[in-house]
């Protein structure tokens, strides 16, 4: 059986295959799971939203993405500034899996299910971690 992590980029990778506009997709399906998210990021535009989109995606694919302390304690930070809350960060995670699992042109079964799963909580851990603010 491959690794979770494999499992998943491998999904995302057919995903943005199938999808060229693949970031534009999961902002808009991000919006429509989180009204609160849309509100926060209303004055960004589409090179600022690709670049956070860009992190997103790697630390979704990154297997050693729970030995980031240092770049979660600074990024959870600044974005608690912005605004940011706990639920927005689960809400994005669970859009780009939406995005992946409909564009996706791979079989999706609980494999699937689980990679995301798996690494999802590792992400929401190390937020949770060093998140001031409660949802
Ligand atoms: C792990 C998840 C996230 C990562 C890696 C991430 C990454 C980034 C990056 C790199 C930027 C700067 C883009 C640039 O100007 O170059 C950014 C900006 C921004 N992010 Fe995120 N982000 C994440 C989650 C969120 C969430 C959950 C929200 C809540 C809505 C959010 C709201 C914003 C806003 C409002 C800005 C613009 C800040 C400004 O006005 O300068 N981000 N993000």
């Amino acid at each position: 059986m491959p690794h979770a992590i494999d499992t998943l980029i491998a999904t995302l990778e057919s995903a943005a295959t199938a999808e060229p506009d693949f970031y534009g997709a999961a902002f808009s399906r991000y919006f429509e799971l989180c009204p609160d998210s849309r509100e926060l990021m209303q004055h960004t535009d589409e090179l600022m939203r690709g670049r956070m989109m860009e992190q997103v995606v790697s630390l979704l694919m990154d297997a050693d993405a729970g030995s980031l302390e240092v770049y979660f304690k600074f990024e959870v930070g600044n974005h608690e500034a912005y605004g940011a809350q706990p639920h927005m960060y689960a809400h994005l995670f669970q859009a780009c899996e939406d995005v992946t699992r409909e564009c996706c042109a791979l079989p999706w079964g609980s494999e699937e299910d689980v990679a995301w799963a798996k690494q999802r909580r590792v992400l929401l851990e190390l937020i949770g971690r060093y998140s001031s603010v409660a949802d």
